[in-house]
């Protein structure tokens, strides 16, 4: 007796040993639902089953205890009473333009962007966890990377409704919601000017790691880098990559038209890309990525990319004049990754979070912290990214005005404006506005019905389910949600519980923050994935952040002075408007000089 009371008490202060789990099981009324389809851990506790009906929170390491890790230990009451609220954080970051003047200036800026970065990336799992098919941890889940990971594992499969216990028996038709709330009506512009250079930027970086493995089923992809690999310059396989190259000097094959390069034909590479039969593999342009036919903005972002990786080999060639073809490919290679993460941080990034704080891409900044070199690329991250609401209702180009059926898959817009004109285009044309709802354009509705249904096969927890995973808290209803009475109403009737309101509609019907591109929940899901993406690659790592790496500080000063303007105007006859943003009104676009101007 004394000894079980003694145990009792070292049970309730040591809640990591494993006797105590024991005592702590629980039993619910015989033929009730799977427990784990209640969400019944909070606080990032697991749901671990062993009967038909009881379940256990394992809390280790959660800082908290309890049947349900509910209840704090002491530091995290502390921590709970100082932590920041991410709005007053966002507004903070995004106000007080003279503070910020001074912060950029100080070591503060080093100090709060590494407290950016950390804090963003602590948030994602690493090693990685679960996939589609596994809901525990386990080898062939961490070991099979032809799998997309997962933050949250699926919902059970023998739930009383397809979101867990809540909400109704059947989910909305997926095309009814699209039609709803997602289709646009009136082209509304992002409030934060975003422009199309951003919008076709996003698309051509993301597709280098969402490449979803339709052929395999859903929750697979092509993409085996994980992260920033540069597979959609270089190809996302061996053979493709040894096709693409020049096999000289380290360089890729190109083509020569109007007396510029742009990437080599199909019919002149044994590599396939995906276009509508009607294209004649002497137009089809082979690029990394097979779907970059698709649009003007991603082949010319590709030609940008290729004639950068030759002209980085041209400079490493006269470095290193003993260097083979291989060592110059590699090298060069490395260089364009590191280019494409700095653009990526401090122009991209910088771009969409509005912060004043001037971010900074040094990898040094992680050295002293404990941080993960790998990354894995989620299911979750994927839906999130569909960001197609950016997509203008036409295409303007030097006056003329391209619709969607003239645009898609036209392969000589490219060849016949040149890369300038269209970099000068597409930086002063708007973007849509991501968040807010109602501003997908009709052509991509179905992509948008495409990941609701995806999600649904995937079995991806309920939307409150993630802003709990991301340090959020839950919203109690659908007009605390949106804010819009009526859309709250209709959502309400459609999805009867706010607990049973799926992902990716919930990120795009979210009330976006004033006058922001989205919501909260699209920054504080989307920036962990992305910074942990970005820095965990390996060139961020102690191993390889050094000169040599870089064939030497000739190459390692191209990484650190990388941008979207050298990217353009060191590839180009003359320098164009270019930026992530539409230029101040009253802007005129200068006349195209034909001389190259200063950078
Ligand atoms: C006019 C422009 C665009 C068109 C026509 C288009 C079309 C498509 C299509 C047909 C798919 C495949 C859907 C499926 O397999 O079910 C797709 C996937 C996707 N799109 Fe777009 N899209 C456009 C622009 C964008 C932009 C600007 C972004 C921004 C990042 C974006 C992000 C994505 C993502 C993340 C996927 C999933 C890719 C994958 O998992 O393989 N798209 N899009
Ligand atoms: C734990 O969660 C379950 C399921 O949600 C609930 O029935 C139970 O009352 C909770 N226990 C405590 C102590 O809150
Ligand atoms: C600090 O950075 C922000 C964001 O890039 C910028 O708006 C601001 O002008 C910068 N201030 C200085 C002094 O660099
Ligand atoms: C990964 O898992 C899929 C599905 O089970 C399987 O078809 C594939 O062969 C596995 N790949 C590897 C490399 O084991
Ligand atoms: C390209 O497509 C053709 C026709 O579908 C096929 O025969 C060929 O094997 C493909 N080549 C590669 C490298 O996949
Ligand atoms: C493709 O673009 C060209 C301009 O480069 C235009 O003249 C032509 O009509 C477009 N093709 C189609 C099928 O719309």
């Amino acid at each position: 007796m004394k000894v079980y009371s003694v145990l009792l008490l070292w049970c309730t202060l040591m809640h990591e040993w494993p006797l105590c789990m024991s005592e702590e099981k629980k039993s619910l009324p015989a033929n009730s639902v799977n427990p784990c389809c209640y969400y019944p851990c909070q606080n990032l506790g697991i749901c671990i089953r062993y009967g038909l009906d009881r379940y256990e929170c394992d809390c280790t390491r959660t800082g908290y205890y309890g049947e349900n890790c509910t209840i704090p230990e002491f530091w995290s009451r502390v921590y709970n009473l100082v932590r920041p609220n991410p709005n007053v954080v966002h507004y903070i970051l995004t106000h007080f333009q003279w503070v910020w003047n001074i912060i950029n200036n100080t070591f503060l800026r080093d100090f709060l962007m590494q407290k950016v970065l950390t804090v963003r990336s602590n948030l994602i799992p690493s090693p990685p966890t679960y996939n589609s098919k596994y809901d525990y941890l386990n080898w062939e889940s961490y070991s099979n990377i032809t799998y997309y990971t997962r933050i949250l594992p699926p919902v059970p499969l023998d739930c009383p409704t397809p979101m867990g216990t809540k909400g109704k028996l059947e989910l909305p038709d997926p095309k009814l919601i699209v039609e709803k709330f997602l289709l646009r009506r009136k082209f509304r512009p992002d409030p934060q000017g975003t422009n199309l250079m951003f919008g076709f930027f996003a698309q051509h970086f993301t597709h280098q790691f969402f490449k979803t493995h339709n052929r395999m089923g859903l929750g697979f992809t092509k993409g085996l880098g994980h992260g920033v690999d540069a597979g959609h310059i270089y190809g996302d396989n061996l053979a493709r990559q040894l096709d693409l190259r020049l096999h000289e000097g380290g360089k890729l094959k190109y083509q020569i038209i109007n007396g510029e390069m742009y990437p080599p034909t199909v019919a002149d590479t044994n590599v396939n890309m995906s276009y509508p039969p009607s294209v004649p593999p002497e137009k089809q342009m082979a690029i990394g990525q097979e779907v970059f036919g698709l649009l003007p903005g991603l082949s010319m972002y590709a030609t940008l990319w290729l004639r950068e990786h030759n002209r980085v080999c041209d400079i490493l060639k006269k470095e290193h004049p003993i260097w083979e073809d291989e060592q110059l490919f590699q090298t060069a290679r490395l260089i364009i990754i590191g280019e494409t993460i700095r653009i990526v941080i401090e122009e991209y990034v910088q771009h969409l979070s509005g912060y004043l704080l001037k971010l900074n891409f040094d990898p040094t900044l992680l050295f002293s912290s404990q941080f993960q070199y790998q990354n894995r690329i989620a299911v979750e991250f994927n839906q999130l990214y569909h960001w197609h609401p950016l997509m203008p209702d036409s295409f303007m180009i030097e006056g003329t005005e391209f619709t969607y059926s003239q645009f898609l898959f036209n392969t000589s817009i490219l060849t016949h404006y040149g890369v300038e004109k269209l970099v000068q285009a597409f930086s002063v044309q708007p973007a849509g506005q991501i968040g807010g709802g109602r501003n997908i354009p009709s052509t991509v509705a179905r992509v948008a019905e495409g990941v609701i249904k995806e999600s649904r096969e995937l079995r991806l927890q309920p939307f409150n389910e993630y802003r709990k995973k991301f340090n959020l808290k839950p919203y109690t209803s659908f007009l605390e949600f949106t804010g819009d009475k009526e859309i709250a109403r209709e959502l309400e009737e459609l999805y009867g519980d706010i607990d049973a309101l799926e992902f990716y509609p919930a990120l795009l019907l979210e009330k976006t923050r004033p006058g922001a591109i989205f919501g909260q929940s699209m920054v504080e899901m989307g920036a962990p994935f992305s910074l942990k993406g970005l820095l965990g690659n390996p060139i961020c790592s102690p191993v390889y952040w050094k000169p040599s790496t870089f064939g030497g500080q000739t190459g390692f000063n191209i990484v650190k002075s990388a941008s979207l303007k050298t990217l353009v105007c060191l590839n180009s006859k003359w320098c164009p408007y270019v930026s992530f943003r539409v230029p101040p009104s009253g802007y005129q676009p200068e006349k195209s000089s034909g001389s190259h101007s200063e950078l």
